[in-house]
This record gives C-alpha cells, sequence and structure tokens, in this order.
C-alpha cells in the first residue's frame, strides 16, 4: 500500500506518514527502522544521533532510493558549529542528501542555524528545509530575519493540541505542518472519544488518530519500537472517516501537551 504524500511549496513531495526515531539507542533504531521499511514506510524522520543506524539500515535495505524520504533535524545553535553538527548527521546518514533538514528548536541562535540550512539546500546536500517547534511568533521572527520561508513546521499535535492558529499562519505562508507525538506519546489511545470511534469502524484507537491525521492534511510521524504496533500505524489507508466523527475529534482540542 502506498502512502499518500503532499508537494512543499518547493516541489519536493512528503509521505503523509513518517517514521520516527528520536529517543531511541543505536540499536534500538536499527531494528525499528528495518521493520518499519519491511512493512512499507519510506520516509524516516532521524533525530540527531540515529543517522549512522538509520543510514546502515538503508544501505542494506534493498529499496531504491527515490522511493524513499528521509530528513534530518539540526539543533537551533551558531553558525559554525550548526554547519559541523549538520555535515555530521549528513555524513553518519551516508546518502548524496537528505530529503529534508529541519532546524529544530527556538532556545539557540535560529537564524544562524536556518542560514546553515539554506547554503546545505544551495549545495544540493539537502532537497528542502523545514523547521520543527515554532511557534508564529518565531516563524514571523525567522521569516522577517532571512526573507525565507521554511517549507515545513514539525510541532507537537494531536487531537488534544491541534495547534489551530499556527496551522492557519502556515496555510497564509505555504508552510506545511508536520505532527510530532500524533497520539500524544499514546495518552490519547485511552481517550472514550477514540476508543468510540475505533469501536465504531473496527480499527484501533492509534488507527483512528492516525486516519484523523491525514484526512486533516498534516504529515504524521508515528513512533513505535513494538513490531506489532509499527504495523498497525501503518493500517490507516483503508478506511475513511466521515465528516460527523471528524467534526467529533475536532472537538476533542483542549491544550493538552505532553
Ligand atoms: N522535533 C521534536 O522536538 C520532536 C518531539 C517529539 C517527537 N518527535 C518526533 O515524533 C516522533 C513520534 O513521537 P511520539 O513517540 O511522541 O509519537 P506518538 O505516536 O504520539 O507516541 C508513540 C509512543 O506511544 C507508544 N504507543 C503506541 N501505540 C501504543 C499502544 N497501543 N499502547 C501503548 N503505547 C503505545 C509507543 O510505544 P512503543 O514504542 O513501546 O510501541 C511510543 O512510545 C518521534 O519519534 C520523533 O521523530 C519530534
Amino acid at each position: 500500500m502506498a502512502v499518500p504524500s503532499l508537494a512543499l511549496s518547493d516541489g519536493v513531495r512528503i509521505p503523509q506518514l513518517l517514521f520516527g526515531v528520536a529517543g531511541l539507542s543505536a540499536a534500538e533504531t536499527g531494528r525499528a527502522v528495518r521493520i518499519a521499511l519491511d512493512t512499507g514506510y519510506r520516509g524516516i524522520d532521524t533525530a540527531p544521533g540515529t543517522e549512522a543506524a538509520v543510514g546502515a539500515v538503508l544501505a542494506a535495505a534493498e529499496v531504491p532510493r527515490e522511493d524513499l524520504f528521509v530528513s534530518v533535524h539540526v539543533p537551533a545553535q551558531g553558525y559554525d558549529t550548526a554547519r559541523r553538527a549538520a555535515d555530521q548527521a549528513l555524513t553518519a546518514l551516508g546518502l548524496e542528501r537528505a530529503d529534508l533538514c529541519l532546524l529544530d528548536g527556538t532556545k539557540g541562535a535560529f537564524t544562524d542555524t536556518w542560514r546553515v540550512l539554506s547554503r546545505l539546500r544551495a549545495d544540493g546536500r539537502v532537497r528542502a528545509a523545514g523547521v520543527a517547534g515554532f511557534g508564529v511568533a518565531e516563524l514571523r521572527r525567522l521569516i522577517d530575519a532571512t526573507g525565507s520561508v521554511p517549507t515545513v513546521n514539525q510541532v507537537e499535535l494531536h487531537p488534544w493540541l491541534q495547534q489551530l492558529p499556527l496551522r492557519d499562519f502556515h496555510a497564509e505562508h505555504g508552510i506545511l505542518t508536520a505532527a510530532s507525538s500524533p497520539a500524544a506519546n499514546s495518552a490519547l489511545l485511552a481517550d472514550e472519544t477514540v476508543t468510540a470511534l475505533a469501536a465504531k469502524y473496527g480499527k484501533t484507537p492509534s488507527q483512528i488518530v492516525l486516519r484523523w491525521h491525514l484526512q486533516t492534511g498534516t504529515v504524521a510521524v508515528a513512533a513505535s519500537v513494538t513490531t506489532t504496533r509499527t504495523r498497525e500505524h501503518f493500517g490507516i489507508f483503508d478506511f475513511e472517516l466521515a465528516d460527523d466523527d471528524l467534526a467529533v475529534v475536532a472537538e476533542l482540542d483542549n491544550g493538552t501537551r505532553v
């Protein structure tokens, strides 16, 4: 089953379901990514420190490079340090270029880090540049300071935290929304509305939540070290939530962060 994809503002296509590895050890990353590829995932969202383990699995896998979408994260920091971090990440990954590079976080010198990403894109080492963890104020600062608009903003987003003002800003500026913690780090799976919808559709709570992401036009970064769950998360392409059920999920927005 092919994962649907969306076009970024610069034309690069991104799968709507990515597999994330943040917080995993190298051994866990290698195993989890192998299982994800076997399951059918083609988009891998790496995290700092996981690139070599991801790269080793991709090098051994019989999946054509053009079918893969691989993102790297560079934490916000000064130009030279960010440049070194990005070089290390891309070298460890072992690909000629990454599909997306995300400037991650706003606590460091993020406009300097953005200049590194712009340079990498100009040099052809990454196909697209985006950010992670930015709010409207920081996006405005970045755009005002650099004159460029990120293609993606990856933020915590799920039915309890729908980020509507941020998504309106994204829509105005052609920024695609990617959802980290798409199931509120599993807390949402016990939500009564979600479990009722799971019973109604004969699906699991995870599948209801990930399907909601698909239908609301976000890219969901699903993550699991459990083989059965990795497969379960992929089982979202054979059903559709009705409009009234999407409206029911819209009512769950209560600002809860994980
Ligand atoms: N840029 C950032 O700052 C940032 C921040 C957070 C996340 N992210 C990205 O987003 C990805 C996903 O974040 P997330 O892990 O919070 O995603 P999530 O999909 O909301 O939650 C996944 C977690 O829920 C658990 N889980 C899944 N199904 C379950 C079930 N049926 N019962 C109990 N537990 C279940 C998984 O445990 P098991 O692994 O044990 O199956 C996993 O720990 C990360 O890997 C990362 O790539 C980025």
